[in-house]
This record gives structure tokens, sequence and C-alpha cells, in this order.
């Protein structure tokens, strides 16, 4: 995606936020670099279990992977940031090619000729796109077989329809007969789900308050940061972490050519972090086209890894 699109969509969605009064900005403008790393901050954090479960069970479930997918797919990441994840994968299943997806250009290139580093024969086809809608995969991948790889829990960021959708448009990037490896973080108990979105280090409150800097930065903003808080709130309801930056006065500010207003304690909503039981992700992934294959788990069950088929559609008896 072009920097201007970026701009553009950015500007918009802030500006609906503020002047429709709607109070929420998509998550996806949390990622700009300095957003990015924050992130990977995170996932160092001791509360932020999230990443480190993940990514023992990539390592300790290599074999059963390899036999459950088989060699010779082309796997196709989609959102591959810094592809941390990726080499475990890789390693345990004998693959023909990779196609990391990101929207940002410039980490995607540093990350693919660091992953050509560590696996010099591997086709690597690095795609600049928005994965949130289908995506034209290279010729080069074209005639393999898939495995599509969305670790991270990533897909808690949407809401369920949008969750939908996503699948949907995956299993068209993907095809008819193509795998998908995805990971879920799962409903536990409310305290540690708070806390790995409210660490003691403020490390998640950073990361949060980022996105006004960025608004600051890039559209050309004078929102006084330090009058904001950092809010994570448990929904029992939606079964998510929701999370809030709530001014700590009334204020104004303006962002260009625009002024608004914000009363104290108004709360803007900027993520939402789903948590799964595992067959609200089982319905979730065969309302998008995916029929459940294997599943694997911590031991606690806070994170699970499952891999879902693309079978034909079959009508209902
Ligand atoms: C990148 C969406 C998986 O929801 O756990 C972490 C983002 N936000 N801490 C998550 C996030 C605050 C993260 N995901």
């Amino acid at each position: 995606m072009t920097t201007t699109l970026v701009d553009h969509t950015f500007r918009k969605d802030v500006k609906r936020c503020f002047e429709n009064q709607t109070y929420a900005i998509p998550a996806r403008w949390l990622y700009d670099l300095r957003g990015s790393e924050l992130f990977e901050d995170i996932t160092e954090l001791p509360e932020y279990y999230p990443t480190r479960t993940e990514t023992a069970l990539l390592k300790e479930n290599g074999s059963a992977f390899a036999s459950a997918v088989g060699p010779k797919r082309a796997v196709i990441e989609f959102g591959s940031g810094s592809s941390t994840k990726t080499p475990h994968l890789l390693k345990a299943i004998d693959p023909a090619a990779y196609v990391p997806i990101d929207i940002s250009g410039e980490f995607l290139e540093h990350s693919a000729s660091l992953l050509q580093q560590e696996f010099p024969d591997l086709p690597i086809h690095p795609v600049e796109a928005d994965f949130m809608k289908r995506v034209a995969l290279p010729e080069a991948v074209a005639d393999m077989p898939k495995l599509g790889f969305f670790p991270g829990s990533t897909i808690g960021n949407m809401i369920a329809r949008t969750s939908v959708d996503l699948l949907r448009f995956m299993r068209e990037t993907l095809g008819e007969g193509a795998q998908l490896l995805i990971g879920f973080d799962r409903i536990k108990e409310e305290q540690i789900l708070v806390d790995a979105y409210d660490d003691s280090a403020g490390v998640t409150a950073q990361f949060s308050l980022n996105l006004l800097h960025r608004i600051n930065r890039e559209l050309d903003g004078d929102i006084a940061v330090d009058q904001f808080r950092h809010v994570a709130v448990w929904s029992d309801i939606y079964a998510r972490i929701e999370i809030y930056l709530e001014a700590q006065s009334d204020m104004r500010f303006s962002i260009g050519e625009n002024l608004y207003a914000l009363s104290n304690g108004q709360r803007i909503h900027i993520e939402n972090s789903h948590k799964y039981g595992l067959r609200d992700a089982r319905l979730m992934l065969r309302a998008g086209g995916w029929t459940p294959l294997h599943e694997w788990s911590d031991e606690q069950d806070y994170f699970t890894l499952m891999l879902v088929e693309a079978h034909p559609y079959k009508h209902a008896p």
C-alpha cells in the first residue's frame, strides 16, 4: 500500500472518531514503526503470555504439523510482521515456498531477507497487500498446495463478522484444498487477561498512547497525550478485552484544520482482543468455510493452534 493511501484512510478514520463522535479508531493504526517496536516489547512482558505460549506450541509440535500438513506446500503468512514465529513452522514441514503478506512494505522486505539467510534454498515471495481482502498470490506458487499461517491470535482484533469475512477471503486467496494454521487466545481467568493488557511496566499503555502521538506526528495534531490514560477491561458478553484511551480532563485540540473538544472521562475505543472457547473458534472457522482437522493447546489451555482445511462445499443433508 502506498504511503498516501495509508495517510488518507488514517485521516478519515481519525476524523470519524472525533467528528461523528464514534469515539473509536480501528486497531490497525496502532502499528506504525514505533507501535510495532512497542508491540515487540509487549511480547516479552512477563504478563503477556500469548507469544511465548504459541511459540512453545510451534516448537514442540513440529512432527505433528509435518504429518498433518505433508511436504511441499507453499506457506502463505497473513500479516507476517517480523516473521519471528515462522522459522519454527518452516523447519518442521519441508515447505516448497514462503509468501509473507504484510501491509507495511519496509518491514516486509527486511524480514524476508533475514529469513532468506536462514533458509537459503527456500523460494520467498513477499507480497505487500492488505490481507483483509482477497490477495493475488505470486504466479510462482499458483500450482502448489497451500498452507495459510495466521498466528498470534491476530484474528482476536476483529469482531465476529469481520473475522468471518476474513476467513472467507483467506479461503478465496488460498483456494479449495488449502489448509490454514491459525492461533486462538483462549478464555481464561479475568485477572490474567486484564494483566496481560495492563502490564505493571506500562508498556501496553505506551503502545496505546502511541496512537495519539501518531495522530500528532502524521496528521498535524496537538493532542495533550499526557492527559490520557490507558484502560483495559474484560467484557464477558463479548468475550474480549477492550482497550480505551480515557481523557483525564476537559480538553480542546486540533488535528490539521479541525478543532475538537473532549470531556473529562470520555473514552476512545482503540482495540478489542477477543478470546475463544474451543467450540467458539471451531464454529467461527466453519462459518468462514474451514473444516477443523487438528488442535494443539498448551497444558493450561491458554492458547490453541488449529489446523483447518478448505473442503469443497457440500449441500446440507
Ligand atoms: C497482535 C492483536 C494479537 O490482542 O494480544 C497486545 C495486540 N494489544 N497488547 C493482542 C495487543 C495490546 C495483540 N494482537
